[in-house]
């Protein structure tokens, strides 16, 4: 038997088969897709009740976890059918403009496919956890004197002049494998839920995801969510229905401010009954304490789409009574633990006496 690359024998032992192999029928992929997969998705949905009870209640409220994909990001999902379709069409190198999850994806599945992969990020702007992802998957890194958006038109400049595949969300595969994660949602809930929150940055995940639940209802009758996209106030260019030349947020991940898929983002929400709005540094580092009391532990971009719903349901908005709602949750809280240090400062420093200890903790 042939042996293809990247698609080896670890699927054997495990329900979870990865997005191509689950999904392969629902993707629209060209049939040259040699599939390279680390078995990304299958993320599970994680019921909190105490955070909707904290957020006015009346509601069931489940937050799909995103950073338990292979690289921490829901980038994988993408990445998988980008590098696959890229592998298939005999490419040897990939390039993508990141702020920090796209680009460690894209090192991990070229460097699962043999391929090379060069990345390149704003200069200074990119948490240490993606940063030091792409490094370990052997990426050649390259930072930028701008920002993510000047970064992308490097990378579309260069991929049309040089053969080096593009795998930012404006390759078509990367949305098809995106589109999992709504099927994921629909198929663990038996219907799609009635909202969707989640954060908006380069766009290209909301477009996947109404996509995707278009397409399970066109095939299952699964329903079709209204969506609450939340951008950073400070990089909101879809709220503000302008460009932002210097975006700025604590929320990295989302630091942009000419999204590729600006168009098609404005369009699901506007179609799907819902809205994209703001939310500030503020809210979003809150939201992201709250999920952390939960046990979810994300970045902070990934908590902009609870961080807009809470603003919503705090100046009634926003009734949800009866409703499911889905918090889509991005990224992991470790590809950016310097928030945390900087937000909590550094632990208390103890001499190694029980006394010490009795001193400064509460005992039951
Ligand atoms: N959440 C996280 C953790 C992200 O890394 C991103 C995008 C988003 C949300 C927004 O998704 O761009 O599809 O609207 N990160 C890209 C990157 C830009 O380069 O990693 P989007």
């Amino acid at each position: 038997m042939k042996e293809k690359r990247g698609d080896g024998c670890l699927t054997m032992n495990t329900t979870n088969t990865g997005v191509l192999s689950h999904y392969g029928g629902l993707l629209d992929l060209p049939n040259h897709t040699q599939p390279v997969t680390l078995l990304e998705g299958d993320t599970p949905l994680i019921p909190v009740p105490r955070l909707a009870e904290a957020l006015g209640g009346g509601f069931e409220l489940y937050v799909k976890y995103e950073g338990l994909n292979p690289t921490g990001s829901f980038k994988d999902r993408g990445m998988t059918a980008a590098i696959s379709e890229a592998l298939g069409r005999g490419a040897k190198a990939v390039i993508c403009a990141s702020t920090g999850n796209t680009a460690a994806s894209a090192a991990a599945y070229a460097a699962r496919a043999g391929m090379r992969a060069v990345v390149l990020i704003p200069e200074g702007k990119v948490a240490a956890g993606k940063l030091a992802g792409a490094v370990a998957y052997g990426a050649q890194v390259v930072q930028v004197k701008g920002s993510f958006d000047d970064a992308l038109s490097l990378v579309v400049a260069i991929s049309e002049k040089h053969p080096i595949a593009l795998v930012n969300s404006l390759n078509p595969y990367r949305l098809e494998g995106q589109k999992s994660a709504a099927f994921e949602i629909c198929d663990t809930l038996g219907r799609a839920p009635d909202l969707l929150c989640l954060p908006v940055g380069n766009a290209g995940n909301i477009t996947s995801y109404w996509m995707g639940f278009k397409q399970y209802h066109r095939l299952k009758g699964s329903g079709l969510p209204r969506f609450l996209g939340v951008q950073a106030a400070g990089a909101a260019p879809l709220v503000l229905g302008h460009p932002v030349e210097k975006p700025e947020t604590v929320a990295t991940a989302i630091r942009i401010g000419r999204p590729a898929r600006g168009e098609q983002a404005l369009q699901a929400a506007e179609e799907s009954g819902g809205r994209i709005i703001a939310a500030s540094d503020d809210e979003i580092l809150s939201m992201q304490r709250k999920l952390a009391g939960e046990g979810i532990w994300v970045e902070p971009a990934s908590a902009a789409g609870l961080a807009g719903l809470a603003n919503l349901m705090r100046r009634g908005e926003m009734d949800l009574a009866g409703q499911r709602v889905v918090a889509v949750c991005t990224g992991h809280g470790l590809k950016d633990p310097d928030i945390i240090a900087q937000q909590m400062g550094a632990p208390m420093i103890l001499p190694p006496t029980i006394e010490a200890l009795e001193a400064v903790i509460q005992t039951p």
